[in-house]
């Protein structure tokens, strides 16, 4: 079948992760992250998707902004900037405005042109998702943002990628789905959707019972992927 959608991860494949702290870690007053942002970024993030795996599991649902918070404090403490309140203020605020990558709203208008449906699916909250889609000023080329919040539990469980062929009736065999997550990206190959893993930082394949059809590094090549 020809794709028809187009769903897209948020965090890390559509904005980029690591732009609050390389944002604070530039501004005079957040001197303390200049050296360490990077580790700061990959812990918060780490430990921020171990909580929604762990949170999963154990049917102990939260809010996407509870568990970005927990991340957060997680990994300040590990780097050494302990209970910064003007930091972790900063830091979670920036958050809302996460930078979209660059090639991301060309690629997006790519594909509405060509009248396929496009749409965010994604562990964070809808207010999560609409301070990020407007700050990058993307709402006009996407079809929507689906949030996990409806079913109440995170990525990837299979509900989860349900939501897309309910809101689209679509065959699952129509779907492009792209992520930055390898994990996220196998998860939703095992469930049926033909996959792209965008794999910015050359990282190593996760090793899980299923792959991605497609490894890019970035996004540019989507709507060709896409038949466009
Ligand atoms: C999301 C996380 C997994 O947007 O990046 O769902």
């Amino acid at each position: 079948m020809p794709i028809t959608t187009c769903i897209f991860d948020a965090y890390g494949t559509l904005f980029d992760v690591a732009a609050a702290a390389r944002q604070a870690a530039a501004e005079p007053e957040f001197a303390q992250i200049k050296d360490t942002w990077p580790q700061l970024a990959e812990h918060w993030r780490l430990k921020q998707l171990q909580y929604t795996w762990l949170r999963a599991i154990t049917d102990a649902h939260a809010d996407f902004w509870q568990v970005t918070q927990d991340g957060l404090d997680w990994a300040m403490e590990k780097t050494g900037v302990g209970h910064d309140a003007a930091l972790r203020e900063r830091l979670l605020a920036l958050y809302w405005e996460l930078q979209a990558y660059p090639e991301v709203p060309a690629m997006l208008k790519a594909l509405k042109d060509a009248g396929l449906n496009t749409a965010i699916l994604s562990n964070g909250s809808p207010d999560m998702l609409d301070g990020a889609v407007q700050s990058a000023g993307i709402a006009d080329v996407l079809d929507d943002s689906l949030s996990v919040q409806s079913v109440g539990v995170f990525k990837p469980d299979a509900r989860i990628y349900d939501l897309v062929g309910a809101r689209f009736g679509c065959a699952k065999d129509e779907v492009l789905f792209v992520s930055s997550n390898g994990w996220d990206a196998a998860g939703a190959a095992g469930y049926g959707f033909t996959t792209a893993w965008v794999n910015r930082s050359n990282e190593p394949m996760d090793r899980l019972p299923w792959t991605p059809q497609h490894v890019l590094s970035d996004l540019t090549d989507i709507p060709k992927l896409a038949g466009v």
